[in-house]
């Protein structure tokens, strides 16, 4: 009962999308939450107030002038007793109102009266989401603080395929039990590093490795469903922002040091990022391809870990590395938790064949000062939500 007794107003927008909300309703009772529901008209095209009042539970609201939603609960009380307010799907038309603080419903109206934290799940056709209007509004929202799940992309409606598709029902539920946790690492700060670095050798080409940044992305998104506020520093990735974490997205290992310095003081810092070794003297014009080929002229880079290991009365209180290796995994692990001053090395193969970089599985051992735990093969995402758990009951001990 990950959810017991939080309430959660949930607002359903009129797209086609809104049959999921449906089971989204059935799975957060499941965890125990209340949910009472808005529904814009247009959502009462696509779905009936009969079934959502009838697997929520409560009466449906959906009429800003009738007098008995009024006399039996208010719109600003409805706005605000809440714990959290869920906004699925979230049309464009939605997020525009939301966007402009137009009040023309008694969904946007509540939107606009809640002093609770919100939680969109947009859902629409990719040109819609795609476009300048939809972008610029989204991002106002969130530069206001609303948190975004999705869309994910796919198949669409109209037959069409992109961005677009509502998150899942379970991967919404995620999403708020993340911001309303109140999980074992509450009131702790975690820093995560993921993804590669490019190193720019011109204006138009760089170094660059084939880090994915799921592992990093997965290891924020379960620091942060434990409930730390954590910020995730990033090179360049596909991944989407994981919710409730605060993500800095950065290029090279110099940028990726200054935003994690910036983010001190943290109690627990995970260096999941595969950082390059070296940068180029970068040529400040594009590099021509007439005569003999240039001679790349290498410097080392910062090395984060280690200097988030030896960072003296702001150095966090649990340091984890990675070792990332094709030989002598073990050995090379002890001596990188030596050399780097870290607590933990989390140390996976990747050798080619095994798929690691890129896939979704990992085989990871923990090597600290007392010996070497060995974890099974699991996807990236239990390897993440174990060592949240190993995080946690660290802070615990
Ligand atoms: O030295 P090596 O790259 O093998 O060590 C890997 C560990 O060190 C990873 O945790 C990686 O995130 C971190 N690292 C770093 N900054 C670097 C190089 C590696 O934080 N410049």
């Amino acid at each position: 009962m990950s959810l017991h007794n939080r309430r959660v107003l949930l607002v359903i927008t009129g797209g086609i999308a809104a049959y999921k909300s449906l089971d989204l309703i059935r799975r957060l009772r499941e965890r125990g939450a209340s949910v009472r529901a808005i529904l814009t008209d247009a959502a009462t095209r696509f779905v009936t107030p009969l079934a959502v009042q009838t697997l929520s539970g409560n009466r449906v609201y959906s009429d800003i002038f009738s007098l008995t939603d009024e006399s039996e609960m208010g719109h600003l009380r409805l706005a605000r007793d809440a714990d959290l307010v869920v906004v699925a799907p979230a049309t464009a038309d939605m997020l525009a109102k939301m966007a402009g603080g137009i009040a023309d419903d008694l969904a946007s109206t509540a939107l606009l009266a809640t002093d609770r934290p919100i939680l969109v799940a947009p859902a629409m056709n990719h040109r819609m989401w795609l476009h300048d209007a939809t972008h610029a509004n989204m991002a106002l929202l969130e530069a206001r603080g609303v948190k975004r799940i999705g869309p994910n992309s796919g198949a669409l409606a109209e037959g069409e395929t992109g961005p677009g598709r509502m998150a899942e029902p379970l991967e919404i539920v995620a999403a708020i039990e993340t911001l309303l946790s109140a999980g074992p690492l509450k009131g702790r700060r975690a820093l995560v590093t993921s993804g590669p670095t490019h190193e720019a050798i011109d204006p138009v080409r760089f170094l660059a490795n084939r880090s994915s940044g799921k592992q990093g992305h997965a290891i924020a998104a379960a620091l942060a469903h434990a409930g730390a506020e954590t910020v995730l520093v990033s090179g360049p990735t596909a991944e989407p922002d994981p919710v409730g974490v605060t993500v800095h997205r950065v290029e090279s290992a110099r940028d990726m040091m200054k935003a994690c310095e910036a983010a001190l003081p943290v109690e627990i810092a995970v260096c999941a990022a595969a950082v390059a070794d070296w940068r180029v003297e970068a040529a400040s014009h594009k590099l021509k391809k007439t005569g003999a080929p240039p001679a790349l002229k290498l410097t080392e880079n910062p090395d984060i870990l280690r200097t988030l290991s030896h960072a003296g009365n702001r150095r966090p209180r649990l340091v984890v590395g990675f070792a990332a290796e094709t030989e002598n995994l073990i050995a090379g692990a002890r001596k990188k938790l030596a050399s780097k001053g870290c607590d933990w090395i989390v140390a996976n193969d990747v050798s080619p064949g095994t798929g690691v970089f890129g896939g979704d599985a990992n085989i990871v051992h923990i090597v600290d000062a007392a010996g070497v735990e060995d974890w099974p093969a699991l996807s990236k995402r239990e390897v993440a939500e174990r060592l949240a758990a190993r995080i946690a009951h660290f802070f615990a001990a």
